[in-house]
């Protein structure tokens, strides 16, 4: 039973969430009403440390609805009902039964899983900082990914991309990752990127994309209006499930010195983390950033960011929409891009 200052701060958490789900209109709907009924909140006592409580919870229900299980709350949902999904104002009712029916399958899902939302369009941001990482070095270069869940972002040179009406990468890859470009002049020639020589990731929990349970959290994790997104992710983790990386389990701060040491002294490794950063503990983001910082003592390290601003790291704050880098000839870190959490939209970063 979780205190009263716990469902306090998880109600006004709920209570802020609707601007979060930009393109949720079901999330925005029963943000509200989650943030007034201890009963669910009390819920999420059980997650594991630093797991953001609205993306947990939604993914729960999410995944048992996606698993198969029957309730009227199915009615809402536009990723089982498409186009003829009931209102999302209607829908929290149904939520509360819902929890209070499969309160314990519920439970066991927030107790065991991890946010760990593979977002595909974000491996645009990693070509992009691959085209900047070329600009500076030849390549080939080792890529990491910290927080690499599935490790989709891992084939980033194996996938098509339309950025705008320009097109990059190989004609016959298994899928196009498209994106647009919000720049006055075209985009850089995302198809002059260093080689890849070695390509790990690294993470708390990786994700197994052979695992059907593990694909289908992963599934529902994309927001239920989303699928566009959805029909990329699945299209990504067959790409990866036909050759899947190799994403180290465990916690960044331990692995990353280790696998830097491991990368062929010299050469030049470039690791990228998206919303990684930000469901580490407050109390370990200054070892998260030392043990990323330790993979440049054996090679030049180039470092790229998509983080919430909360995250300074090599004397830059980020804006918010920013995405940072940070390489072996930079005193601090630049902007490298301006872009949508999601990956949206791109542009270049504005002059400071
Ligand atoms: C929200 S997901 C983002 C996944 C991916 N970077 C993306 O943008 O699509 C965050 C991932 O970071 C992982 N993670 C969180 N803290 C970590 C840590 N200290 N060390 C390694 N992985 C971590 C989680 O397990 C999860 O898979």
């Amino acid at each position: 039973m979780a205190s009263s200052r716990e469902i306090g701060r998880l109600s006004a958490h709920f209570a802020e969430s609707p601007e979060v789900f930009e393109t949720s209109p079901l999330y925005r709907a029963l943000c509200p009403v989650v943030a007034e009924e201890p009963e669910i909140l009390d819920l999420l006592v059980h997650r594991r440390q630093g797991q953001q409580p609205s993306y947990l919870l939604f993914g729960a229900v999410h995944y048992l609805l996606l698993s198969g299980v029957p309730h009227p709350l199915r009615r809402f949902y536009p990723s089982l009902m498409g186009a003829s999904a009931a209102d999302p104002a209607d829908a929290g009712p149904a939520l509360l039964d819902f929890c209070r029916r499969y309160q314990d399958p519920v439970t066991e899902v927030i107790r065991t899983r991890l946010v760990q939302t593979n977002v595909v369009r974000r491996v645009v941001g990693l070509r992009y900082a691959l085209w900047v990482v070329g600009q500076h070095c030849p390549g080939p270069v080792h890529l990491v990914e910290v927080g690499a869940s599935a490790g989709i972002h891992l084939h980033v040179d194996r996938y098509r991309y339309a950025i705008g009406e320009h097109r990059f990468g190989p004609a016959d890859a298994p899928l196009t990752v498209d994106s647009r470009w919000r720049g006055d002049s075209p985009p850089p020639d995302l198809d002059e990127v260093p080689r890849i020589a070695s390509r790990t990731g690294v993470d708390l929990h990786p994700v197994d994309v052979t695992d059907v349970r593990d694909r289908r959290w992963l599934r529902a994790l994309v927001w239920p209006e989303d699928r566009d997104a959805a029909t990329l992710l699945e299209a990504a983790l067959d790409s990866v499930a036909a050759d899947p990386p190799t994403v180290i389990a465990g916690d960044a701060v331990d692995v990353c010195p280790r696998l830097g040491r491991s990368l062929p002294a010299g050469e030049p490794r470039v690791v990228f983390h998206a919303a990684t950063r930000m469901h580490v503990p407050a109390v370990r983001r200054a070892a998260f950033d030392r043990a990323i910082d330790s993979i440049g003592d054996d090679g030049p390290l180039y470092h790229v960011w998509q983080e919430p601003p909360s995250a300074p790291h090599h004397g830059l704050v980020v804006a918010r929409e920013e995405l940072a880098f940070h390489g072996p000839e930079l005193e601090v870190a630049v902007p490298l891009l301006r872009a949508d959490g999601h990956l949206r939209w791109l542009a270049p970063p504005l002059p400071r």
